[in-house]
């Protein structure tokens, strides 16, 4: 196996959690702990919390917990070794060799990114070539100007099979590494070629400058019409945009998210240099993230036909969840932001983003738009929309201006919105309370690990084998109170295998703390072992407090026995052919 233990024991001395977390989420102290807004889900409250005597973090939220490592693979999206790797970089730590399979991806990583750097050189470089004509053609015709070309490394791949293939062969890569990056396809007769041919190219860099994937325009109207990267190992479209690379650079303190490639460029070339384009998705969770990272104002500038509208919709939905704060800009005689500056130029542009509506206003208007007001029965239904609408808004001050301003809209009195509303308002109460009495009347949901494939057989038994294993977290001593427990007595195998580590740990002298175990269990686990900890318990009595849960977990085994006997019994009367 690969990272020497006592390796990972000085990564693990060396590094704070604390300041690791930090760096990526604004903690403040409350009591013994740190706690923030959660990187891992959408939230604006914090639940997510960082507790440094026992170097852990957990969210109370999404159930994510672990330690240092734990919260590097997560955060960065990284393997055990590559997690190592960066905090070993950061604590100043030389990296022992290993051969792990982990360790390979990392250079394979390194050398995909590489390849991509080198491919995006050529494509650029190929434009002022002979033989490219095309693709300067075709950049002239869209009006891009030298300086954006080469800001945003803009390229040509020529007409041929192996352009590609052959230059980067030059440079020592071989066909199964473009494959790898997405250069290069392989068809059913095992042939290998390009994948982007005739295209004008436009590379995808994330926030550290890394060339991850392309897009590749045609210059005619074949189809299709952009081609992307598919899914490598450097590259994952739903969790990376377009151009935030320069974008989180911005002075303007806020981001414009448009749809296409050619939409943010042209934003960029007339000066908004915020803009960034989802890649050929609509926007997810994970760039939603990577979003509130940079800024906490968007303008979201999609096209105006009825997809752009849908999308924003859904766009809308998931930047509010984050707290950010939301615009909508209605690009208005032109189809997209692009040809909008083209036809009337950048200070009209600039004006449509003075006037971009507050999201709330928006979505009204796109209720309204739905019904014809001057039929009573469509009135009825347009208040009943609207009403339910206003009824979902948080604050009190917003539900009367955009109730009263929906009202007028229909000709309606702001009353008659105000009882819509309120009476939509109390439904919903009455439906969360009903809800809230229920989980409470389910506590064995409860208990259940986040994780489906933790959750545990036998939950009286598993709740003190949790007991066990906090007893053992807070101070290992009690393993001298456990000493008749073995890993196969718990009926919850996670717990098990936990209650095997720390013994192993224990007899060797070593400490058992969380960063201690992150070798040796998974993510899923570890959230698990994060979460036990944050459990109330009563500590007063070690030994006592552990003859309980001895005791529980044994009765339980044995009922356990009880059942599987009585099935096994039962079987062979029916099989006997006795009926009951
Ligand atoms: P659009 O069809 O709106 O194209 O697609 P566009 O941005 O206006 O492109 P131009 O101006 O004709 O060059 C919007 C985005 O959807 C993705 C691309 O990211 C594009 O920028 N898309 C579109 C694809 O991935 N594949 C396609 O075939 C079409
Ligand atoms: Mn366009």
């Amino acid at each position: 196996m690969p990272i020497p233990e006592s390796f990972l024991e000085e990564l693990n001395s060396r590094t704070d959690i604390v300041d690791l977390v930090s760096s990526y989420v604004a903690l403040s102290k409350k009591g013994n702990k740190y706690w923030g807004l959660c990187p891992f889900h959408s939230e604006k409250t914090a639940s997510f919390s960082v507790s440094p005597d026992r170097q852990m973090y957990y969210c109370f939220g999404c159930h994510k917990g672990g330690g240092a490592i734990n919260f590097v693979m997560e955060v960065e999206g990284l393997g055990f070794v590559d997690a190592v790797d960066v905090l070993a970089k950061r604590a100043g730590l030389q990296m022992p060799e290993t051969t792990s399979g982990d360790g390979s991806t990392r250079k394979k990583r390194e050398r995909l990114l590489a390849l991509n750097k080198e491919a995006a050189r050529w494509f650029h470089a190929n434009l002022s070539k002979p033989g490219a004509a095309d693709g300067v053609d075709y950049f002239q015709k869209r009006a891009l100007t030298k300086r954006t070309i080469t800001r945003f490394g803009l390229g040509y791949a020529p007409e041929g099979w192996d352009n590609l293939i052959r230059a980067m062969a030059e440079k020592g890569y071989e066909k199964a590494d473009l494959m790898d990056a997405g250069l290069a396809v392989k068809n059913s007769n095992g042939r290998i070629y390009d994948r982007f041919r005739h295209r004008v190219m436009f590379p995808i860099i994330d926030v550290r400058g890394n060339v991850i994937g392309f897009g590749g325009r045609v210059l005619d109207d074949s189809k299709p019409k952009y081609l992307n990267s598919p899914d490598t190992l450097v590259f994952n479209k739903s969790r990376n945009l377009f151009a935030l690379n320069i974008a989180k650079k911005t002075k303007l303190g806020k981001l414009i998210l448009t749809e296409g490639y050619m939409d943010t460029i042209a934003l960029h070339q007339a000066g908004f240099d915020c803009a960034v384009a989802s890649l050929g998705t609509s926007l997810t969770e994970d760039h939603v993230k990577l979003i509130s990272n940079c800024t906490k104002e968007v303008i979201i500038s999609y096209d105006g036909d009825q997809a752009g509208i849908n999308a924003a919709q859904r766009a809308i939905g998931l930047l509010e969840k984050s707290g950010i704060e939301v615009k909508v800009l209605r690009v208005t005689g032109a189809k997209d932001p692009d040809e909008f500056i083209k036809t009337y130029g950048p200070a009209a542009f600039g004006q449509l983003l003075e006037g971009s509506t507050n999201h709330n206003e928006y979505q009204l208007n796109q209720i309204k738009a739905k019904y014809d007001l001057t039929q009573d029965d469509q009135r009825v239904d347009y208040l009943k929309e609207a009403a339910a609408f206003v009824a979902r808004l948080d604050s009190p001050v917003e539900r009367e201006v955009y109730g009263t301003r929906a009202a007028e809209a229909a000709g309606l009195t702001p009353a008659a919105m105000a009882e819509e509303v309120k009476r939509l308002r109390t439904q919903r109460r009455r439906k969360a309370r009903r809800q809230e009495e229920r989980r409470a009347l389910s506590p064995a949901q409860e208990s259940q690990p986040a994780e489906r494939s933790l959750r545990y057989q036998n939950v009286p038994s598993a709740r003190a084998e949790e007991g066990v294993i906090h007893l053992l977290m807070l101070d290992s001593e009690n393993f001298q109170y456990a000493s008749a427990l073995q890993p196969e007595h718990f009926s919850s195998p996670a717990l098990g295998k936990v209650f095997g580590l720390l013994r192993d740990k224990w007899e060797k002298g070593q400490v058992c703390t969380m960063a201690s175990l992150s070798a040796n269990l998974t993510p899923e686990e570890m959230s698990l072992l994060a979460r036990i900890q944050e459990k109330p318990v009563s500590v007063a009595n070690g030994e006592r407090a552990m003859a309980d849960y001895i005791t529980a977990i044994r009765r339980q085994r044995s009922a356990d026995t009880d059942d599987a006997l009585m099935a096994f019994r039962k079987s062979k009367l029916s099989n006997g052919g006795t009926t009951e």
